[in-house]
């Protein structure tokens, strides 16, 4: 499973992508608003940061004004993957976009049939929203397992990319369904490595490494 990070702030995507396994990064309008920059500054930073997709999402919704924001956000790196909502006019747009060879993210998506559509419209990326889902007593989770049903079913190509990730839980079930991409906030990403187990059995291997007085090297 590939992991981005959902975030706009260069100082965390750098030190994860630092760590070797960032595969992309996914931005939004709200991430954009936290992080305080200026679009196209902030996201041309983060292309140079990543080499994998960078998702920077339209704020038009019709058809003419996506297909305009997309030509503009293309421009700012060969790594750019346009966002469009899971819409009529998003979806139209995919398909115009993907037939055109951009890669393309559909956000937005809360149901398995609004899933299907998107990758009937060449989607490289679904985006489902866990997190949110979640949130109003529905089960996220579930929606991963049916959208990976149904692109199996068909054998569609668009990557399921698990969204609004709240926890490290999110990213094991994500992982245990075969969903293909996980965009987690970097507290979670982080998250992924601890276990008290860890830091307890380290702990004691440098304790008797210690008292043994060897040097491993100069
Ligand atoms: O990038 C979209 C998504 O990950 C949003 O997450 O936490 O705002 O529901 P959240």
């Amino acid at each position: 499973m590939k992991f981005f990070v959902d975030t706009a702030e260069t100082r965390e995507i750098r030190e994860l992508a630092e760590l070797g396994l960032l595969d992309g990064v996914t931005t939004n309008p709200s991430l954009i608003m936290k992080a305080g920059r200026d679009i196209f500054e902030v996201t041309k930073e983060i292309c140079d940061l990543v080499d994998g997709p960078v998702s920077a999402e339209v704020t038009a919704t019709d058809f003419d004004g996506m297909m305009k924001e997309a030509a503009i956000l293309a421009k700012i790196a060969s790594n750019i993957c346009i966002k469009v909502p899971l819409t009529p006019d998003g979806l139209k747009a995919c398909k115009a976009l993907t037939d055109g060879g951009q890669m393309v993210n559909v956000t937005l998506c809360f149901s398995a049939n609004q899933a299907l559509l998107a990758a009937k419209a060449g989607a490289s990326f679904i985006s489902p929203f866990v997190g949110r889902l979640d949130d109003i007593s529905n089960d996220g989770m579930e929606l991963i397992s049916e959208i990976r049903t149904i692109y199996d079913n068909y054998g569609f190509e668009t990557e399921i990319l698990v969204a609004s990730v709240r926890g490290v839980n999110h990213v094991k079930q994500a992982a245990l369904i075969g969903a293909d991409v996980a965009t987690v906030p970097p507290a979670v990403l982080w998250a992924l490595f601890k276990h008290p187990l860890t830091d307890k059995g380290l702990e004691a291997f440098l304790a008797d490494w210690a008292k043994t007085g060897q040097k491993i090297g100069a």
